[in-house]
């Protein structure tokens, strides 16, 4: 069942949305129960490999470029930056090149910059984007969109509204491509940003500085502070796609899928999105219940062999002997099927 999204919250119609919520529940009761889904609360799409991952997402990308451009519309992209989508951002040249994909069609707005920063920096995520992306494809350099890290301190807060109002005039994103971070920031919202948040200047935590320290040439020189486009501006996105590639992504990649909504984890707040969803590889994807504890989210085929690994493995972690084990422990490790069964 999926949430109440943001935009309904902000609506009027909040009683009628827990309604028609309470009447998907009562239906999601009579049909076949994903066991998946009961742990995880937005949809994950896991892939061997980052370039299969990212291939994955540049298809979603240029299907949607294409569509938009057969009904005469513009393409509304909200871009990342980041080790993370580097590859995507390969594969969408390589279709550029090899495949004659157009961004002729395309507008993009980019989710953050660094303050203060020249925009020609190298480690600018203006220069970046360049870099990475815009130098090699055909987008009208008119049609892009990233914060701006040379202004004053007072002049940031009409360039927020300024950049806010552009999405907006655009009819909004079509789709926005998030990363991560370590402490589960997307764009650059540290854990505490407020789901309500809008475009603005922000501190960034240590962690943060000294995970991309590797862009500068010392930690001392990682900016302060960020510009960033706030949660409430990408949970307007219509559509979002999250990446996250590598072990160092598992646990809040775990967090932000199955844990509970919440400010100290920014990325657990899309789960009040409805349509977002994470392209992960297997790495990023090993501490899912569903592969640390498959036991309690697949259909299991009870072998003998397979029953005594299980009961000895619940032995063992309980500290208990097999035969001391009661129901209630069957339950909890989700081996309440071996109670049933003969
Ligand atoms: C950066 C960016 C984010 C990005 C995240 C993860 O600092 N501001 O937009 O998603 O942190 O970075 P990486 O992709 O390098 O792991």
């Amino acid at each position: 069942m999926r949430g109440v999204s943001f935009n309904e919250l902000q609506g009027k119609n909040f009683l009628h949305h827990i309604f028609i919520a309470k009447e998907e529940y009562m239906h999601n009761q009579t049909s076949e129960i994903n066991l998946i889904d009961a742990f995880e609360r937005i949809p994950v799409q896991i892939f061997p490999t980052i370039k299969e991952g990212s291939a994955h997402a540049a298809q979603q990308i240029a299907s949607l470029i294409k569509q938009k451009e057969q009904a005469g519309e513009k393409c509304v992209l909200g871009l990342a930056t980041g080790s993370t989508p580097k590859t995507l951002y390969a594969e969408l040249v390589r279709m550029h090149k090899q495949e004659a994909l157009s961004f002729k069609n395309v507008i993009t707005f980019n989710l953050d910059e660094y303050y203060p920063i020249d925009n020609d920096a190298f480690q600018s995520y203006n220069a970046f984007m360049q870099r990475h992306l815009f130098k090699h494809i055909d987008i009208d350099p008119a049609n892009i969109h990233i914060p701006d890290g040379q202004l004053t301190k007072e002049e940031i807060k009409t360039h927020a509204l300024a950049y806010e109002r552009m999405i907006e005039e655009t009819g909004g994103i079509d789709l926005q491509i998030l990363g991560i971070g370590n402490n589960g920031h997307i764009g650059f919202n540290e854990p505490g940003s407020s789901i309500y948040s809008k475009t603005r200047l922000i501190n960034l935590e240590n962690s943060t500085r000294l995970a991309n320290a590797y862009e500068f040439a010392n930690i001392s020189e990682v900016p302060r502070l960020a510009i960033t486009m706030g949660i409430s501006v990408i949970l307007k996105a219509k559509k979002i796609i999250l990446l996250a590639w590598g072990p160092s992504k598992a646990p809040v990649v775990q967090k932000a899928v199955e844990g509970n909504v919440t400010e100290s984890v920014p990325a657990s707040l899309l789960q009040q999105h409805n349509d977002c969803s994470f392209i992960i590889d297997e790495a990023a994807a090993a501490v899912l219940t569903r592969f640390k504890s498959p036991l309690l989210t697949g259909e299991i085929n009870w072998s003998p062999k397979m029953i005594k690994k299980a009961v000895v493995n619940m032995a063992l972690k309980l500290e208990k002997p097999v035969l001391s084990l009661t129901n209630n422990d069957y339950t909890d490790f989700g081996l309440g099927d071996l109670l049933f069964d003969e």
